[in-house]
């Protein structure tokens, strides 16, 4: 169960209310580029000195129960190891224990990765050594930024994405910015930020993914919509074209929240074919923008090789919602879903005899008073069906710290703790259940926003697919150069439940 709170209160009365429940099978995109970066989390690292044994067992209850699943089946230990091919087999173990460990913790994906997707994982893989940092090409490219003149095509295209916004954020954008480098050949370096080599593995063999810190371009600060390097800018300013002579060695591209009609021409075909002659692109975003990927008839026929199924396919803040009616709501969806079982007002406490079931909940919130309600709920009165239900909480900061890294790491480990569970219940608009949910491959429960400081009813609603919902997708229809619903262009690009202009990806079996 995840819960956060938005500050926005205005936009919350646009939520859709309508819920479908379709039943969908997709192969999730950013679960898998989760998967092939080992972006694994360090639970025994950040939990060992910690008094939470309840946890440890939490997590070994899953364990244990993965194991009783895969005993009647001849498990190809080698294979499942390296998740169904989405991860190499060419790295020394012991460089990151848990990227080979994570197969132990999950059930095994119903999701399969297509061979393609595979041996595509292993040309970029191949392409990564070639052009990754300090090789020949790399050096040349380095070369071309000092001098400031594009110097011919070199035989390797970069993309750098730079460390923005909150964990979650990160997650879903380098997951983003991972599968755009898939589709333009690019090698995908990143901006190690306060932390980034400190929560994830490296996720190629041999050659590192991060930007070496004496790259020449580092001051990404510096970087913002109206910098002279910015390609909305550049259009704007009439700088760019494809008729434009020569190109310049690098642009960046600001595709965060707040990006504007130029920078979002970033999604147009035309802008694309042009992008493809710049070497060096440096992007900051904190959108998961994939979906809008799918829009494009450059990567369409490639999208739907990768990932075939069927038909192809915040951070936290301290709420200003009264934490009493998110409550409400929380226990509402959890009973009217019958996720969690009733309390029984009438009956003392005792040890129902019969029933030994118990189901264990595990909540993470800044805030510690969803979990010390829900756990005294199920403290002071037997549930009705005579379970037992044990509640849990990691830890509760009480304010997000972006740049701490220790709360990082612990977000992080929360992240993956919440993947591990069979039913999860998430706050509208959390990029935090959003990792969650892709890492898990869970189609979670999403609270609507309160509107109006009541309970929302209904409380909450199944989601479509697992996949994030990209929070603020461009609505241009690049050909007809006009504005379009892009909710309604293809059957599984779709608007979001927890956000009407969002954009997500969808599965429909039966279309
Ligand atoms: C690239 O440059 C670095 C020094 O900046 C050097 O150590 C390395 O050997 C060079 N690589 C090649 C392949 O020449
Ligand atoms: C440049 O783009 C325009 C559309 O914006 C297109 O009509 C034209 O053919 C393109 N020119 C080149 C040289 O690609
Ligand atoms: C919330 O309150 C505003 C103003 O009082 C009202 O216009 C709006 O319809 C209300 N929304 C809901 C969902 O009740």
């Amino acid at each position: 169960m995840e819960l956060t709170e938005s500050k926005t209160k205005s936009v919350s009365q646009l939520v859709e209310r309508k819920c479908e429940l379709n039943i969908m099978k997709l192969m999730g995109i950013v679960s898998a580029c989760l998967m092939i970066l080992s972006v694994f989390a360090i639970i025994s690292v950040v939990y060992r000195e910690s008094p939470l044994d309840q946890l440890k067992e939490f997590a070994e209850a899953r364990v244990n129960h993965h194991k009783g699943d895969s005993s009647s089946k001849s498990v190809d230990e080698h294979k499942d190891k390296l998740l169904d091919g989405l991860l190499s087999a060419g790295f020394d173990e012991k460089s990151c224990l848990s990227r080979y460990r994570s197969v132990l913790y999950r059930r095994s994906s119903p999701h399969k990765p297509s061979s393609y997707l595979q041996s595509r994982l292993r040309k970029y893989e191949d392409l990564h050594k070639q052009c990754g940092p300090y090789t020949e090409s790399y050096n040349k490219t380095v070369e071309m930024l000092k001098s400031g003149h594009h110097i011919g095509q070199t035989d390797c295209n970069y993309i750098i994405w730079i460390a923005y916004s909150g964990l979650g954020n990160r997650i879903l954008t380098m997951a983003s910015a991972f599968l755009y480098a898939l589709l333009t050949n690019r090698v995908l370096l990143v901006d190690r930020g306060n932390d980034i080599d400190d929560l994830f593995c490296e996720p190629f063999p041999e050659l590192s993914w991060l930007l070496p810190l004496d790259f020449p371009v580092n001051e990404f600060n510096k970087f913002n919509q109206k910098s002279p390097e910015s390609y909305g800018y550049m259009l704007k300013r009439n700088a760019i074209s494809n008729t434009t002579n020569s190109l310049p060695p690098f642009l960046y591209l600001h595709l965060a929240h707040d990006y504007d009609d130029k920078d979002k021409l970033f999604f147009c075909d035309h802008d694309q074919s042009l992008l493809q002659g710049v070497s060096l692109l440096i992007m900051r975003t904190n959108e998961y923008f994939v979906p809008s990927l799918f829009l494009m008839s450059a990567f369409e026929q490639e999208l739907r090789k990768l990932f075939p199924s069927k038909d192809t396919i915040r951070t936290f803040e301290p709420g200003n919602h009264p934490f009493q009616h998110v409550m409400d709501q929380v226990v509402a969806c959890f009973v009217k879903e019958k996720l969690l079982p009733e309390v029984d007002p009438q009956e003392p406490i005792l040890s129902a005899p019969g029933n030994r079931k118990s189901k264990a909940v595990l909540i993470t919130s800044l805030n510690s008073g969803y979990f010390d309600k829900i756990k005294n709920m199920y403290w002071e009165k037997p549930t009705v069906t005579g379970e037992t239900i044990g509640v849990y909480q990691p830890s509760n900061e009480e304010h997000q710290q972006t740049e701490n890294n220790f709360h990082n790491r612990k977000a992080w480990a929360e992240m993956y703790l919440l993947s591990l569970t069979h039913v999860l219940i998430t706050s509208g608009w959390s990029t935090f259940g959003y990792v969650a949910q892709s890492l898990g491959a869970l189609k979670p429960w999403i609270l609507y926003k309160p509107e109006n400081h009541t309970t929302p009813d209904p409380p909450c609603c199944r989601a479509m697919s697992m996949e994030p919902c990209f929070h603020a997708p461009p609505s241009y229809d690049c050909k007809a150069k006009t504005w379009v619903d892009t909710g309604a262009l293809v059957p599984h690009v779709r608007h979001c439940e927890d956000m009407i202009w969002g954009l997500k990806l969808v599965e429909l079996d039966n279309l």
